[in-house]
């Protein structure tokens, strides 16, 4: 089953268009990723999906049944915020308990669903304490917890890790892929975070200004991308984009290349100097200005020794190579143009 259908939504606010056009599904147990900039429009699309924000246009059906005008309790969805929004008051317990209490649950099933989520989350020791008496990543596991007991159809997340601290970013992005692989659900996650995009998604979905720039697998993305939007999104250091400093290179066409793909080469095409280096201990970032003045990282694996200021000459495999037009449209096969050797 899908467990999710969007058909040509769009969303304006008064006069301003914030999505356009989206259609999209996701199927039954997929674990999709929205990612783009600030202000592309990540949260109003969730918040749509969620009946929070009514749609302008278009519709959606969640599980094979159309929602468009379905008020957000009826839903079946259960929704993660960036901030946690637990009832200070309440005990962790309680704040879990608290949804399906107010929906009517007998008793028995409240304590079960609490009893497994609590279980699932590691918070058993937790439950009697309150909000203020827990760390930020386990408040942010009492808000997951929440979600959880109320079995949804469709689990939705806005940035829930972008308040943790980067350590605990990672330890709650395992916890959250192994939650989705035991409880095997559809769910939809926002973040602005690549890495997250790339570590968690089975299929990431590419916004910008609330237009879809591309949807697929995460390896698919990286290594296929559409245009040069989604080519310098994905990748951390991101794709370096070179016009002038490549000789041969057709007018209005740009050279795109990973940093790991770049190499140090006595004959290579790429002339330039060293004028950063950042020594990250498992890998070593050279930042360099060509000698046309452009600028680009190179990733070497490991502990590289290459001082500030010193002259690299670079070079990199045809088949690692991206071109984009004026546009930035990728082009592909015989439409990519060939970069003689120096
Ligand atoms: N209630 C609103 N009224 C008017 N404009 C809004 C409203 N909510 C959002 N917008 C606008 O819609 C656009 C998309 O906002 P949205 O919050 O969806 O972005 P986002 O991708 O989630 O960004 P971020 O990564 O910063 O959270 C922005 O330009 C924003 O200013
Ligand atoms: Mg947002």
């Amino acid at each position: 089953m899908t467990a999710l259908r969007l058909e040509h939504v769009d969303k304006s606010f008064g006069q301003v268009k914030v999505l356009h056009d989206i259609s999209l599904t996701v199927e039954d147990g997929e674990f999709v990723v929205f990612v783009g900039p600030s202000g592309c429009g990540k949260s109003t699309l969730l918040r749509v999906i969620a009946g929070l924000e009514d749609a302008t246009a278009g519709r959606v059906s969640i599980a094979g049944e159309e929602v468009t005008h379905v008020p957000p309790a009826k839903r079946g969805i259960a929704m993660v915020f960036q901030t946690y929004a637990l009832y200070p008051h309440l005990s962790v317990r309680d704040n879990m308990a608290l949804g399906l209490k107010q929906e009517g649950a007998p008793r028995a099933t409240v304590e079960a669903q609490v009893a497994k989520a609590s279980h699932m989350l590691s918070l058993d020791d937790y439950l009697k304490r309150r909000p203020a008496e827990l760390s930020g990543g386990q408040r942010q596991r009492v808000a997951i917890g929440r979600a959880i007991v109320r079995d949804p159809k469709l689990f939705l997340f806005d940035e829930p890790l972008s308040n943790l601290d980067a350590a605990l970013r990672m330890n709650t992005r395992v916890e959250i892929a192994a939650l989705h692989r035991t409880l095997s659900a559809s769910m939809i996650y926002v973040t602005h975070d690549q890495i997250e995009a790339m570590t968690l998604a089975d299929k990431i979905v590419v916004l910008r200004d609330g237009r879809i720039e591309q949807v697929g697998a995460p390896m698919d993305l990286y290594n296929d991308p559409a245009n040069r939007f989604v080519a310098g999104f994905l990748g951390s250091p991101a794709m370096n984009f070179l016009e002038r400093s490549v000789a041969g290179l057709p007018e209005g066409v740009t050279l795109g290349i990973r940093p790991e793909y770049l190499r140090p080469a006595p004959t290579g095409r790429i002339g330039g100097t060293v004028t950063h280096v950042e020594r990250l201990g498992s890998d070593t970032n050279l930042l360099v200005e060509t000698s046309q003045g452009e600028r680009l990282t190179l990733r070497m694996f490991g502990q590289d020794q290459t001082p500030v200021g010193a002259p690299v000459t670079l070079d990199w495999d045809d088949a690692d190579a991206f071109f984009f037009d004026a546009t930035g449209r990728r082009l592909t096969g015989a439409d990519q143009p060939s970069v003689p050797a120096a």
